[in-house]
């Protein structure tokens, strides 16, 4: 409890005020944070009061803005009444910065005439994450302080800025040590006994001269930067105000940056991100969990098979600083598994993002055994063999003898029954699966998969050993394909039955692409290997009409130079061939379709509703407990691009009325039952909702 009010306390340290923000858990600026800086920002005038320091309370400084306010009209005074009467003040404010200032945090810091950090600190302006620009300023003040190129570059990526590369930015003014606030106190008290002058950011012209004397750098640098970014309004607006921070006077570029804020604020896209950003949180939470379970310790860890996905979760836990033994069949395999493994961190050595000291670190924690008693005595295990359930039972039953006690013994199967493995075991409530994606290292997702059994304590253990190895942990239940490849595979068949009916793979990829994917699904087919479906139908006695053609002529995708496309040398680039699309063509004429134009919207349609209706029998059948759940699912596990927020906010954004018709006529037209409106879609359809109402869990995902 402060002085001022619950958030805000004032304090005297002799000449200097004290104003101190305590909002926990990240001090975000809420209305009675806003209203008490104003009120506490009155008392200095106090003649005593010779200089100020605002700091906050607990973990962080402020890390921004109370986003469960955006949307709403926003209660006086706003953050940019809070700023004017900062920088009304004829004494020194200095902010004092520990933990992260980010978005309206660094605003506020960029008001105060000085800024001090402590070593750890980190300053950012994350906005765009959330589909907006900085609201309070910032687009116009860190421009004054880095210069126009960086500061654009700085507000695009969102990305946080150590204390040390923000002092050279000349954001920060001084990195102290010891007590923050007495450190930023005997600061001000320097300033006012060296009698520095107190000119603040929105004066400071110099970085500017240079954007000023040669626009055409900063529209190069713009536009290199933005390359990728499609079509979407906030970076566009970024943009824009930052040119402003030189071509216009200060209080009109504010006031463009305020005129931009609200027409972003009310975007499809920044709606989505916020979704985004609420769903990722929410999406660990298991509704039924009870609280105060014991944590399991995670400090060590084995995985078995040191193929692509052992050898990849073997570095996700050497990253996270955790010793892991990797438990292989002989010798041969273990040792090409961890060569495997090297080679991985040396490219990323060369790509100028690891230095050789952190990778001998990384790999003295990866040791390697062919004994399965490696795993006698570690708190987790993660089976990452074959894909065969004999296999599979086989290694859960001897795990069953060797774990000790209270090891949670985790599958990372994508397709097989997690339940039938568990049974494997005598302890099936300590069994569960560990979907990670490949690479393993590199994506965050983690659908963590619940079984019948599962005991909450395990369940509660997997989502902090998730979070531990910095994954976006899901709970899922058990299905064929689990939540994303369940909704992918409906895609795939949509993807060849338009290669059949007319489309080539370039301009499906293509309509994919320009939705806002990094890769459409025959690039994507063309990376992972053809082969290995192949090779399943063979088994199966299944066959895919255009991919068995295209392996059985050698084309298995990237790794045999081509597959869906042909690949120049040593290039990653898809080229179009005309081999494939003669083997469209006679799959089609085999199969008696009459081939005809696909427009592009029809295209996006076929791939991505579909989806939307395996997303909805998800939901309907438990697996996923929220629509949100499979959004977070999509965009950290496929590439579904954030601004559009994920399949089912997708859905709603579109109508689900205009979805259940086009899938009606889809369903029709091809004779697939399964493209029917799924019973859910076509109820919340039927009563003018969405999927958002969908709020109440339906219990266990198992
Ligand atoms: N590859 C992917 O994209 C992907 C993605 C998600 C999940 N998965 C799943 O992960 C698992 C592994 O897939 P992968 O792609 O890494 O396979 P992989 O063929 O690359 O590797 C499997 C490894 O397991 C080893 N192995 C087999 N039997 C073993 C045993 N009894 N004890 C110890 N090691 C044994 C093999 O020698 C091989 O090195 C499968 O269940 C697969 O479905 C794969």
């Amino acid at each position: 409890m402060g002085s001022i009010n619950n958030s805000i306390d004032f304090k005297r340290d002799g000449d200097v005020a004290v104003i101190t923000i305590d909002n926990p858990p990240v001090n975000a600026l809420k209305h009675e944070v806003r209203s008490g800086l104003v009120e506490a920002l009155k008392q200095i005038g106090d003649p005593a009061i010779k200089a100020v320091v605002i700091a906050c309370k607990g973990r962080t400084f402020s890390a921004g803005a109370d986003i469960s306010e955006f949307g709403k009209p926003m209660q006086a005074p706003g953050l940019g009444e809070v700023i004017k009467a900062i920088e009304a003040s004829s004494k020194p404010v200095v902010a004092a910065v520990h933990g992260t200032a980010f978005g309206g945090g660094l605003e506020l810091a960029l008001a105060c005439h000085y800024r001090v950090a402590v070593a750890s600190a980190r300053v950012g302006l994350p906005e765009i994450k959330l589909g907006i620009l900085p609201g309070a300023g910032g687009t116009q003040r860190l421009p004054r302080l880095m210069g126009p190129e960086k500061g654009l570059a700085a507000i695009l990526s969102g990305d946080p800025i150590p204390a040390d590369q923000a002092l050279a930015d000349g954001i920060i003014d001084e990195i102290v040590t010891g007590d923050l606030t007495s450190a930023a106190v005997a600061f001000a008290r320097k300033v006012v006994a060296e009698n520095r002058p107190l000119r603040l950011v929105r004066d400071r012209e110099e970085k500017l001269q240079a954007a000023r004397a040669n626009p055409k750098s900063y529209e190069d640098a713009a536009a290199k930067l933005t390359s990728r970014s499609g079509g979407r309004r906030a970076p566009a607006a970024v943009i824009e105000s930052v040119r402003n921070s030189f071509t216009l006077p200060f209080d009109e570029g504010i006031a463009r940056e305020q005129a931009l804020f609200r027409e972003l604020v009310v975007t499809d896209e920044s709606r989505a991100q916020r979704h985004v950003f609420f769903a990722e949180r929410e999406a660990a939470r298991v509704p039924d969990m009870p609280s105060g379970l014991r944590s399991l310790p995670f400090d060590k860890a084995v995985v078995i098979g040191a193929g692509t996905m052992g050898g990849g979760i073997a570095m996700c836990f050497a990253n996270a600083g955790i010793p892991v033994t990797v438990v292989e069949t002989g010798k041969d395999a273990l040792t090409k598994g961890l060569d495997r493994v090297a080679d991985t961190y040396r490219t990323t050595i060369k790509r100028g993002r690891l230095t050789q000291e952190e990778m001998d670190k990384r790999m003295a924690l990866i040791s390697g055994s062919v004994e399965l008693e490696a795993a006698a005595d570690v708190p987790v295990v993660i089976e990452a063999v074959f894909e065969e359930m004999g296999l599979k039972k086989e290694v859960f039953a001897k795990l069953d003898k060797v774990a000790k006690p209270d090891t949670l013994l985790a599958t990372n199967t994508s397709t097989l029954d997690v339940n039938e493995i568990a049974r494997a075991t005598a302890r099936p409530k300590d069994v569960l699966g560990t979907h990670f994606f490949s690479p393993a290292n590199v994506m965050r997702l983690l659908e963590i998969v619940r079984g019948k059994e599962t005991s909450h304590h395990m369940l509660a253990g997997a989502i902090a050993l998730g979070r531990t190895l910095g994954k976006v942990p899901v709970v899922v239940g058990v299905c064929d394909g689990f939540v994303g490849n369940r909704m992918l595979a409906k895609r795939g068949v949509e993807a060849e039955r338009l290669l059949l009916e007319g489309a080539l793979p370039h301009q499906v990829d293509g309509a994919v692409t320009e939705f806002g994917f990094p890769m459409g699904p025959f690039a994507m087919g063309d990376l992972a290997g053809l082969d290995v479906g192949w090779r399943i139908r063979k088994a199966r006695g299944t066959k895919a009409e255009i991919t068995d053609p295209l392996c059985e002529a050698g084309r298995f995708g990237q790794k045999t130079g081509k597959g869906y496309y042909i690949y120049e040398k040593g290039s990653r680039t898809p080229t179009p061939d005309p081999e494939v699309e003669a083997i469209i063509v006679a799959a089609s004429k085999r199969l008696g379709i009459e081939r005809h134009p696909i427009s592009k919207e029809e295209i996006v349609e076929r791939m991505i509703y579909p989806m939307i209706n395996e997303g909805a029998r998800i939901l309907d059948e438990g697996i996923a407990y929220r629509p949100g759940d499979i959004d977070v699912i999509w965009i950290y596990g496929y590439g579904w691009p954030v601004w559009r927020g994920g399949p089912m906010f997708y859905g709603d954004t579109v109508g689900l009325p205009h979805i259940r018709d086009r899938l009606a006529i889809y369903a029709e037209r091809s004779g697939d039952k399964s493209l029917e409106p799924a019973p859910l879609l076509a109820r919340l359809a039927g009563e003018g909702k969405g999927f958002a109402s969908v709020t109440a869990p339906k219990g266990a995902a198992a």
